[in-house]
């Protein structure tokens, strides 16, 4: 079975750190998102994944140069412009000659759902699209999904007012589809497949949907990417990783606390570390001071940073006392 991932996106959320990776990329506790993602659909059978690449292909190269990833081979789908989400699953699919049911799966996820157990409830269904869905606590900033007690999807529900829908479920990124789903999706067209494809799905009824409580987050923001390499190494998820990159350098008298440090990063004499990701190659002075922050580039003795990101080129002054700050600032980045 082949999978279509989806890499193409821009990342704004979580700039400054994505101006140098891309987001699927990045290390979640020292192993990229995307061979989490491709080590859980070899799980269910997927043997072939394409990676539906927006702009910028060369990251993904040289990252997989065999072209396998977690074992599984890869095809590389560049595309000619970013299509957005329908026109990439488009082109890629079409690049790999996909003619079977296939599975797609945003790149800036992380979660355990059994994509097997999703297979086997669209096909039961005979489906031509099945979603994944995941349950939040406050829906009103997302997309909910209403679906019938047989399965079906009703209604999409686009940041609800209160009382507005019932429903606490939203898209969770992963959906089986029917190759007759490239149908409705013309050539090299940029389109959307969840404004624009899967609401005229729903229209036909032929839109499944399986809700599940399994461990789901969207790593997009910097908060939520934190804290899906912190859940990686404190036991909320089964799967447990160990928080110390190899090659990574830490002074003795440096304090890690709840924290990822990643591969050949440097981390000072007398540095206290809490609840941080410190990123490959990062290097941490002496006696700095981390909280909630996410660091790629370089922070000089003294300083102090909370719920701070630290982009790769940039370096922080010696002493210098940062809160809720972004290095370089994205929003002044051309
Ligand atoms: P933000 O810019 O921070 O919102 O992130 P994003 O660009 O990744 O957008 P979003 O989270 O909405 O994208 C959902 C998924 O679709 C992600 O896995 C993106 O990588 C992917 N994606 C979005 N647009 C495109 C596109 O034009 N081409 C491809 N190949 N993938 C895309």
């Amino acid at each position: 079975m082949h999978a279509v991932v989806l890499v193409g996106g821009f990342g704004t959320r979580l700039r400054p750190l994505t101006l140098s990776t891309p987001k699927p990329l990045l290390p979640i506790a020292n192993v990229r998102q995307l061979e989490h993602l491709i080590a859980n659909l070899g799980t269910a059978g997927v043997t072939e994944v394409v990676l539906a690449i927006g702009f910028k292909p060369e990251p993904f190269f040289e990252a997989f140069p065999e072209g396998v990833c977690a074992g599984i081979k890869l095809h590389y789908a560049v595309e000619p412009e970013p299509l957005d989400t329908a026109g990439a699953i488009a082109f890629a699919a079409r690049h790999a000659g996909v003619n079977e049911t296939f599975v797609v799966m945003n790149g800036d996820i992380m979660c355990d759902v059994d994509i097997a157990e999703l297979v086997k409830f669209h096909k039961a269904r005979g489906a031509e699209g099945t979603l994944h869905l995941t349950p939040v606590e406050d829906p009103s900033q997302y997309g909910v999904v209403e679906v019938n007690e047989d399965g079906w999807v009703q209604r999409f529900v686009e940041k609800p007012a209160p009382g507005e829908t019932d429903s606490r479920v939203i898209n969770a990124g992963t959906y089986v589809l029917e190759p007759s789903v490239l149908d409705r999706m013309p050539v090299n067209q940029k389109l959307s497949i969840e404004r624009v494809v899967f609401p005229a799905m729903v229209a036909e009824g032929v839109l499944a949907a399986m809700p599940t409580n399994d461990y789901w987050i969207d790593t997009g923001r910097p908060d939520t990417y934190l804290q899906s390499n912190l859940d990686l190494i404190d036991g909320t998820r089964s799967l447990i990783l160990s928080s110390v990159g190899i090659n990574s350098v830490i002074a003795p008298s440096a304090s890690i606390t709840h924290s990822v440090i990643g591969e050949n990063a440097v981390i000072g004499e007398g540095c206290v570390v809490i609840d941080s990701v410190v990123l490959p190659g990062a290097t941490v002075g002496k006696r700095v001071r981390l909280e909630r922050s996410l660091v790629m580039g370089q922070v000089e003795d003294d300083a102090s940073l909370t719920d701070c990101v630290i982009g790769e080129h940039a370096v922080i002054a010696v002493g210098a006392e940062l809160i809720a700050q972004r290095v370089p600032n994205p929003d002044e980045i051309k």
